[in-house]
C-alpha cells in the first residue's frame, strides 16, 4: 500500500450550534484522483478549508507527505505542496493569461519583469502539463469559462512544487464539451504522481475519473470505495443520502395544452438570431446548447439583461422584456442562473430571503403576514430539504448548494404563468434535484409554462417534453419527446450528429 500524500484523521471542526465535521477522516494517496462526495451540507468545503490551515479545528490530526502539521496555517500547507483550485475564480479580467499565471510569482531579472519569459513559460505550463493551446496574450475576458479554469490551475501549479491539487467543483459553470479539457489536465496530473482530491456533485465525472471515493455524510466519512466501475454510481447515492433514491426525475401524466407563450424573431445582433418557439401550456420545454450557441446569451435577452430585438407574447399579449422587473409584473418568474451572486441577501434569515420576491402576495393593505410567509417558508425548507431546516438560520452559514436551494425557494413559493430556469440544479445535491425536478413537474402540471437552459443533457431528457438545441445563435432543431435520449442530444448540441442526418434516419 503506498504511503499517503495526505491524511486528515479524527477532524471535528463546529461552529455555533452546527458540528460541520464530527471525527472524519481523509486520505489520498499520490498519483490518485479521489472522489469527495456527500450532500449539500455533508462538510466537504468545511474538510477543504481546514486542510488548508483556514479553520483551526477542536480535534483532529493534519498529516501532508507523512509529518504532522501542527497547527496547520496556510503558509505551512502551501510549503507542503498543497495547492487549491477553488470554486470562485480570482483572475482579473483585463490581465493576460501569462500575466494570470505569474500573478503573485511573477519572474524578474535585473532589467524589471521578464515578461516574454513569462509568457513561454505560461504557455509551455499549459500545452505540456495541462494540454492546452492557449496564448499568453490572451485576456482573461476573452476566455471561455473553462480555458479561465485553466488559467486558475496553472497558476497554482506553475511554480512545480504541487503534490496535493484539490478541486471544489471545478466543472459547475461548465458546458459539458468543455468538461474534457478540465478532465485532460487531470489525467496529466495524475501522471506525474500528484494526489488529487476531487468534489463534485455531478457523479458521472466521479465515476470516469477518480480511483477511489469517500462519501461524507453528516460530517463523517461514512464509506470509502477503493474500486470505481460503471455500476458504483447508485451505490454512491445511497451511501450520500442514507437511503435508496426511488425515482430521480417524476413520472408525468401531463398533456401540454395550446400555444401560449412565443417567441418570434429574437435577435441580438451578435450571439443569435432569429430565434423563434411556440411554447405550450403546461409544457416543460428545454434549451440546450454548448457555450458560444447563444443559448445562455438568449436567456440573458428575455431577463431583460441583455439588448435584443424581437416579440414575446404570451396569452396573445405582447410582454416587455426591458428589464427583468417588468417581465416580473407581466407573470414571469426567471430564475437566475448565479443564484448566489444574484439576489441572495447573505446576513439575512432563510425565512426573509426565501419571501423575498413573494412579499406582495403575502402581504394585505401593505403588511406583511408573517403567519403565512412563515408558512410558506416552512414548507418549502422541507420540500428541497434545505439544511438545517431552520427558517431563521442566517443564510450566510448555510453550505453552497444549500444557499442555492433558498434561492431557489423564493421563485418556487411565486405565483407565475411562466418560469424561466437557467441552470436550476447547478451545485445541489442528488437528492434535492429530484426534490426540485418534481416541484417543477407539479408547477406544469398546474398548468404553467416552463423553460429550461441547462449544460446537463440527463437534466434535459429526463424533465422535458421537448428540447431546442441552439448552435452558432441559431435554434438547429427542436428534439421531440419519443426522440430525447441522452445520446442524441449529446450528439446534436455538439455537432457530432448534423441535423439533417437524423431527419434521414427518423
Ligand atoms: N462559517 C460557518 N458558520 C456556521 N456554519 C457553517 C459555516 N461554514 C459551514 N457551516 C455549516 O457546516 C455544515 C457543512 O457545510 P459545508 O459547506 O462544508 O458543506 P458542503 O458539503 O460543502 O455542501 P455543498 O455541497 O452544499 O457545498 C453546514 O451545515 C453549514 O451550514
Ligand atoms: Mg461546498
Amino acid at each position: 500500500m503506498t504511503e499517503a500524500a495526505f491524511q486528515l484523521s479524527g477532524i471535528v471542526q463546529t461552529f455555533p450550534g452546527v458540528r460541520a465535521l464530527d471525527g472524519a477522516d481523509l486520505m489520498v494517496r499520490p498519483g490518485e484522483v479521489h472522489g469527495l462526495v456527500g450532500e449539500n451540507g455533508a462538510g466537504k468545503s468545511t474538510i477543504i478549508k481546514v486542510l488548508a490551515g483556514v479553520y483551526q479545528p477542536a480535534e483532529g490530526r493534519i498529516e501532508v507527505g507523512g509529518s504532522t502539521i501542527s497547527p496547520a496555517t496556510p503558509e505551512k500547507i502551501r510549503d507542503a505542496g498543497v495547492r487549491f483550485i477553488h470554486q470562485e475564480l480570482h483572475l482579473v479580467p483585463y490581465f493576460t493569461v501569462a500575466e494570470s499565471v505569474f500573478m503573485g510569482q511573477e519572474i524578474s531579472g535585473p532589467f524589471g519583469l521578464c515578461k516574454r519569459e513569462m509568457r513561454s513559460r505560461a504557455e509551455a505550463f499549459l500545452r505540456e502539463e495541462l494540454g492546452s493551446e492557449l496564448p499568453g496574450n490572451r485576456l482573461i475576458r476573452d476566455l471561455s469559462p473553462a480555458e479561465r479554469k485553466l488559467v486558475q490551475v496553472a497558476r497554482a501549479l506553475v511554480d512545480g512544487a504541487a503534490k496535493v491539487v484539490v478541486f471544489d467543483e471545478p466543472t459547475a459553470p461548465l458546458a459539458s464539451e468543455e468538461v474534457l479539457k478540465i478532465m485532460t489536465a487531470i489525467a496529466k496530473l495524475k501522471t506525474r504522481g500528484i494526489a488529487i482530491l476531487y468534489v463534485s456533485h455531478y457523479l458521472n465525472e466521479i465515476v470516469d475519473i477518480c480511483d477511489r471515493v469517500t462519501v461524507f455524510r453528516q460530517g463523517k466519512n461514512v464509506a470509502i470505495f477503493d474500486e470505481i466501475t460503471t455500476d458504483t454510481g447508485p451505490a454512491l447515492v445511497s451511501a450520500m443520502i442514507g437511503r435508496d433514491l426511488d425515482a430521480f426525475f417524476p413520472t408525468s401524466s401531463r398533456s401540454a395544452g395550446e400555444v401560449a407563450l412565443r417567441l418570434e424573431h429574437f435577435d441580438d445582433g451578435q450571439a443569435f438570431s432569429d430565434v423563434n418557439l411556440d411554447i405550450r401550456r403546461g409544457e416543460i420545454f428545454g434549451i440546450a446548447g454548448l457555450i458560444g450557441s447563444g443559448r445562455e446569451e438568449l436567456i440573458d435577452a428575455l431577463y431583460g439583461l441583455r439588448k435584443s430585438q424581437g416579440t414575446l407574447t404570451l396569452d396573445g399579449a405582447t410582454v416587455d422584456t426591458k428589464t427583468a422587473a417588468k417581465a416580473v409584473a407581466n407573470g414571469m418568474v426567471l430564475v437566475p442562473r448565479d443564484r448566489r451572486h444574484d439576489g441572495l441577501v447573505l446576513p439575512m434569515t432563510v425565512a426573509e430571503n426565501a419571501t423575498l420576491a413573494t412579499l406582495d402576495e403575502n402581504a394585505t393593505f401593505g403588511l406583511i403576514d408573517r403567519g403565512k410567509a412563515r408558512q410558506v417558508t416552512e414548507a418549502l425548507i422541507k420540500d428541497l430539504d434545505i439544511r438545517p431546516s431552520n427558517a431563521q438560520a442566517v443564510t450566510r452559514f448555510l453550505s453552497g448548494g444549500n444557499q442555492q436551494k433558498v434561492v431557489l425557494a423564493r421563485w418556487l413559493a411565486k405565483s407565475a404563468k411562466v418560469f424561466i430556469f437557467d441552470e436550476p440544479t447547478v451545485g445541489v445535491d442528488v437528492g434535492a434535484k429530484a426534490e426540485i425536478y418534481q416541484l417543477i413537474e407539479n408547477l406544469a402540471s398546474e398548468g404553467a409554462i416552463i423553460l429550461i437552459s441547462s449544460s446537463d443533457p440527463v437534466e434535459l431528457v429526463g424533465t422535458c417534453d421537448r428540447v431546442a438545441v441552439m448552435m452558432r445563435g441559431d435554434v438547429r432543431t427542436i428534439i421531440e419527446k419519443q426522440d430525447l435520449n441522452v445520446d442524441h442530444l449529446v450528439a446534436v448540441t455538439t455537432g457530432a450528429t448534423s441535423v439533417s442526418e437524423t431527419e434521414h434516419a427518423s
